[in-house]
């Protein structure tokens, strides 16, 4: 069958790196004898739309995109327009329109690229960070101006939402992801020893669902402490469920663990497949290397395998991943992981390894 896909470049490497997703994607149709095929649009929002249009996107932009089979997304923001402008008015409003509330990183050691870990070589590190991607610390609340309160000068205030469908449902995903997986543990991270009242609802919620899973192991720990326990224990971890802003620090240090930002994967997903679900690379638009073929395209392809996975194709994600491997192995690496390739090098590498 032929899976429709919009693909949103957006600003700085973005173009670069969705550029090899897919080459990488197309090369495998190519392959596949007719089995399934990949048809591209582009859309052409972000940054420099903002500039000649002042909008991130269409306004009927949802509309135009709510058919695709999903979404295909380099990264947004540039210098020139605020980031929380340019974030709020196209990632966060895909995410939150589309109900993509599972937001999943995972994060692993690849052949051949040295993590910053000291106990690299003989430590295994393969988690996956599942991130509330709807409300939290990101739900949009609160307002400037606020005058008569606090020491003078003017007072803003940002609210986080904490919902109990909310905290459930991502953490039914996190447990039935984990029962995947060959270590059944789900570790729930907040700080709610400071943040008394959405953060202990969360714990609360989470005692709750954990009773339905009981062979699935389980641990609640602060955000600071988990920051400190990815460094120091990374084989005690599988599944972390996190809200949105500490999922989305932790997973950042996650990748960078692994040896690079450039490397990490992620998928926004609606499950109940009521809206389409968007794939994009854990890394920003990186304005330092843009533009001059030094992006690493491996976690935006590393996106490419987790979008045919929701496709149900997880034999060619398998076969993704493996090239994946086989490229890293073989030291074809660009400069975020010590090597000296280009963009347009990996990708070759990453075509050529799928024949392989
Ligand atoms: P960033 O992720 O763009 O860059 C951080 C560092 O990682 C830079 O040194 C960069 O060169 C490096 N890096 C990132 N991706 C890389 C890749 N594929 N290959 C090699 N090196 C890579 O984060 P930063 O600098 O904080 O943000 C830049 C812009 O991106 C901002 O406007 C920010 O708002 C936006 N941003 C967008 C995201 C998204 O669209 N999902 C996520 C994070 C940031
Ligand atoms: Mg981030």
């Amino acid at each position: 069958r032929t899976f429709r896909i919009a693909a949103i470049p957006a600003d700085g490497v973005g173009s670069e790196v969705v550029a090899a997703g897919r080459a990488v994607l197309d090369a495998l149709a190519a392959d596949s004898q007719g089995a399934f095929a990949f048809e591209w649009q582009e859309f052409p929002w972000g940054c420099g739309y903002y500039e000649r249009t002042g909008k991130m996107m269409d306004d009927d932009g949802l509309e135009q995109l709510k058919e695709f089979d999903a979404i295909y997304f380099g990264a947004v923001g540039w210098p020139t327009v605020p980031d929380h402008i340019s974030l709020w008015g196209l990632r966060l409003k895909i995410c939150q329109s589309f109900d993509q509330w599972a937001n999943v990183r995972p994060v692993h050691f690849l052949p051949g690229i040295t993590s910053p870990l000291r106990k690299a070589d003989d430590t295994d590190l393969d988690w996956v960070v599942v991130r509330e991607n709807s409300e939290g610390e990101y739900a949009g609340l609160g307002g400037r101006n606020l005058a008569g309160r606090g020491p003078g000068g003017e007072v803003a205030l940002q609210s986080a939402l904490f919902t109990e469908v909310g905290c459930e449902r991502i953490m039914r995903y996190a447990f039935d992801l984990a029962r995947t997986r060959t270590r059944r543990k789900v570790s729930s991270v907040t700080k709610s020893n400071a943040q008394q009242y959405g953060m202990v609802l969360w714990d609360d919620v989470f005692k709750r669902v954990a009773a339905d899973y009981p062979d699935v192991e389980t641990e609640s720990v602060l955000v600071d402490a988990m920051a400190a326990k990815f460094v120091l224990r990374p084989e005690d971890l599988s599944v972390v469920v996190a809200s949105n802003l500490n999922a989305d620090i932790l997973s950042d240090l996650g990748s960078a663990l692994a040896g690079s930002l450039g490397l990490a994967a992620s998928a926004n997903l609606n499950p109940e497949r009521r809206f389409p679900s968007m794939f994009e690379p854990v890394h920003g638009s990186a304005p330092d290397i843009a533009g001059q073929g030094l992006a690493n395209p491996i976690g935006a392809v590393g996106s490419a395998a987790l979008m045919l996975e929701h496709f149900g194709l997880p034999d060619q994600a398998a076969r993704l991943h493996k090239a994946i491997e086989a490229t890293t192995a073989a030291g074809v690496l660009t400069r975020d992981i010590a090597g000296t390739a280009s963009t347009e090098d990996v990708t070759k590498a990453l075509i050529d390894a799928l024949g392989a």
